[in-house]
């Protein structure tokens, strides 16, 4: 009997490190990043998701129409809307992502995208995968890049979570080898980890930031983590006048609530699932998850999101209008600088700074009482016009 299980296992287990090599050899023909402004046009996908991700990714798409006037009005960008990243249509068809919606989001060279509900175990829903986890797969998306910045506290921090592998990669394809044991598996590649390890360098190198931090569990995972740690040393390497250091994944949690030591980190490198972990952490300070944007970047892709849930719940209370679309609006200033357009992206954070916390005249609490999130995006609207934005923002300073 148990015999006949680990034979099973041991098949399953093939096939994955088949699939798995075969990904390291794509990742080895090292592909060209695309060139934004060698493109006749951009188009920027928009996608609502579940939830509350139509109405938040509404407010981001107006602030982004107004902010692309005139690119739009001259055919240099175009918005494409895209239907069908629902929990219900994906559920209807078995598929983390339908084939015609993943065929129009290829059409895209960057996305915009709301919430997406992810089944788990208990939900009315199958038990399909993560639209997030299987779309940063399919566009091969490996670079999840979150800042949090808090002016007052002194905190500007960026977070480079690798993206596509670690115990995310095959989430959904463990083994439950007999009723009593069940087994999932952590992937790192030397290829994962250097190409996430030198976009964050580079990112350090270029802004001039001096210091990198690689947070891994090296000390126990000893195998998937210590590669991973190796890695980022030899990269660090390259890069005498950057300081790296590097900090257990426990510890690092604990030292983001120290006052003293936490304005001391700037760049910070790591796997998946502590990136997913400390990024939700890092985002409190900032006002919450609500607040916070991440940008999925991969070499012909990139995908701009908020870094939170679907939250069904607001939706299912008849609150769905008070969700924070400040998130959201937080990607499309990400989304604006990857494609090269640097200042209205500053543009966009400092209104949002100023809106949600350095004057802050509209308050969202997500619950009747608070604004709603079409006022704020009002507001966000009017302080970009202001003329003296860049003024008004600094008397805060
Ligand atoms: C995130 C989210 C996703 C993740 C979920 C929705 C699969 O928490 O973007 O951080 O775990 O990556
Ligand atoms: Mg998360």
């Amino acid at each position: 009997m148990n015999n006949e299980a680990i034979e099973k296992a041991k098949e399953h287990f093939g096939n994955i490190l088949e699939k798995q090599l075969q990904r390291v050899e794509n990742m080895k023909k090292g592909e060209e990043w695309i060139d934004y402004k060698s493109l006749d046009k951009i188009i920027i996908g928009i996608v609502g998701g579940d939830g509350i991700g139509p109405y938040i990714a509404k407010e981001a798409q107006s602030i982004l129409e107004f902010l692309l006037k005139e690119e739009l009005e001259n055919g240099k960008i175009e918005f494409k809307v895209i239907e069908g990243l629902t929990i219900e249509n994906r559920a209807a068809q078995m598929k983390a992502i339908p084939d015609d919606v993943l065929e129009e989001i290829k059409k895209c060279h960057v996305v915009l995208k709301g919430p997406t509900t992810t089944p788990r175990k208990g939900d009315p829903w199958p038990n399909i995968e993560s639209a997030n986890v299987a779309m940063r797969k399919a566009l091969d998306l490996f670079a999840n890049i979150r800042p949090i910045k808090v002016p007052k506290e002194d905190v500007d921090w960026i977070f480079f979570r690798e993206n596509t592998e670690d115990t995310y990669v095959l989430g959904s394809e463990g083994i439950n080898v007999t009723d009593d044991l069940a087994i999932d598996f952590k992937v790192i590649t030397t290829q994962g980890t250097d190409r996430i390890a030198r976009l964050a360098f580079e990112y350090a190198k270029k802004n001039g930031i001096n210091r990198v931090t690689i947070v891994t569990k090296a000390n126990v995972v000893k195998t998937t983590d210590g590669k991973f740690l190796k890695i980022g040393y030899d990269i660090a390497k390259e890069y005498p006048e950057i300081q790296c250091d590097d900090w257990y994944i426990d510890i690092m949690t604990a030292k983001l609530i120290d006052p003293k030591r936490r304005t001391g980190f700037k760049v910070v490198i790591l796997p998946n699932l502590y990136g997913d972990i400390l990024t939700d952490e890092a985002a409190e300070f900032q006002g919450g998850v609500g607040t916070a944007g991440s940008a999925n970047i991969g070499k012909r892709y990139s995908m701009f999101e908020a870094i939170h849930g679907s939250a069904p719940r607001m939706v299912k209370e008849g609150r769905a209008q008070y969700a924070d679309p400040s998130s959201m609006i937080r990607a499309g200033a990400m989304l604006l600088r990857h494609i090269g357009l640097e200042e209205r992206a500053r543009n966009l954070e400092m209104a949002l700074d100023i809106c949600g916390q350095l004057e802050k005249k509209l308050s969202i609490t997500g619950r009747p009482g608070g604004a709603t999130g079409k006022e704020l995006s009002d507001y966000i609207m009017d302080t970009l016009k202001d003329p003296e934005l860049e003024k008004r923002w600094q008397s805060y300073q």
